[in-house]
């Protein structure tokens, strides 16, 4: 059986093979309208959506199936301190594959040690968001019709952007590609991001504060919101909320097929002056999200004959005497969860946590 918590866990072969699927779909869609007949997606959305979990919910409809819901943490038994372990053992009971988007990073991932079903990462925190990224790599290869030499160039708040973390995650695999890294100071790439999948792997990249310089080399530029939800200060937000905002006057320099990218929502990062440029490409994101979730679906479903694949700490030097010191790890919340550190770097001896990678 299978499950999608981090983009790492479908290899390129997958990642292309997931995309002739949406593809077909989008070709064919009759021939897939009683693909799940008589299967339950159920989405447990522990913090607020729109697009992902519609979205789930659109794809289960569109392949025949049924969907059990919880919009919001406050309306189901975690509001009365039901654990993830518990949630996912029972909702295993009911439905044939979760969805799970969470606040907690690696809140997914203990719900896919305990659920008999295959569990899809939803967002977790500002950790990861992979089936974002399936969106994402589907609009990149409708608008390229490649995945190989791009410069891509991240722009807005690279810390919390769970989002950016994943798409970086899955880029970093093709050849070619060239990451342009736009943040101020204090939303940079976190360290783990950067050193996993881009300077241990050797992938030119450089990281600036302007926007405008950084436009003429970019095929594409995915802008992304400042995430206030996961700032501890509001006066650190209210500071750097404003820091890029996309407008007409700053594509001068830009590539005449630059793809203008966005996982949405947006505040203001990209005014509304864009959307009717031929570059901007947001809202077929959200369409294509639906068709990879599909095809993700589908995918996962087929696997759950399959022997489980081995655990991420299955065979890793592991600690069990180290704190998490994340806020937003997913051990501040689930008390008998037993705090685990992998050997990530054996050079420099850093270990970091399993559930959401945090340094230890
Ligand atoms: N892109 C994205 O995750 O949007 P929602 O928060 O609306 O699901």
């Amino acid at each position: 059986m299978r499950h999608l918590i981090d983009i790492q866990e479908m290899s390129i072969e997958e990642l292309d093979s997931l995309v002739s699927v949406a593809e077909d779909i989008i070709a064919n869609p009759v021939k897939y309208a009683d693909a799940c007949r008589g299967k339950k997606l159920a989405t447990l959305f522990f913090e607020p959506s729109t697009r992902t979990r519609l979205s789930f919910e659109a794809a289960m409809y569109e392949l025949g199936g049924n969907v059990l819901s919880v919009s919001s943490a406050g309306s189901s038994s975690a509001a009365k301190g039901e654990s993830i372990a518990d949630t996912a053992k029972t909702v295993s009971c009911y439905a044939d594959i979760i969805a799970m988007r969470h606040p907690k990073e690696g809140a997914p991932y203990v719900a896919s040690k305990n659920a008999t079903i295959p569990v899809i990462n939803a967002g977790d925190g500002g950790h990861n968001h992979p089936t974002q990224t399936l969106a994402d790599l589907l609009t990149i290869w409708r608008e390229k019709r490649r995945f190989d030499n791009l410069t891509i160039g991240l722009c807005g708040d690279l810390k919390f952007g769970r989002t950016v973390h994943s798409l970086i995650s899955a880029m970093s695999r093709y050849s070619g590609i060239k990451f342009v890294l736009i943040s101020p100071e204090e939303l940079k790439l976190p360290s783990y991001v950067k050193y996993e999948f881009i300077t241990e792997k050797g992938i030119e990249y450089k990281e600036t504060t302007d926007l405008v310089a950084a436009m003429p080399e970019l095929d594409v530029l995915y802008m992304t919101r400042v995430q206030r939800e996961r700032f501890a200060s509001e006066d650190e937000y209210m500071r750097l909320k404003d820091s890029y905002i996309l407008t007409p006057d700053k594509l001068e320099g830009a590539k005449s097929d630059l793809s203008i990218m966005h996982p949405l929502p947006r505040v203001n990062e990209i005014s509304v002056a864009i959307d009717d440029d031929p570059r901007a490409c947001y809202f077929k994101q959200v369409l294509n999200g639906k068709y990879m979730r599909m095809a993700l679906i589908l995918k996962l479903l087929e696997s759950v004959n399959e022997p489980c694949e081995k655990g991420n700490e299955v065979g890793d030097e592991l600690r069990y005497d180290l704190e998490c010191k994340n806020a937003r790890c997913i051990t501040t919340t689930e008390q008998e969860l037993p705090h685990v550190f992998k050997l990530v770097d054996k050079e420099n001896g850093v270990y970091r946590c399993i559930y959401c990678e945090s340094k230890a």
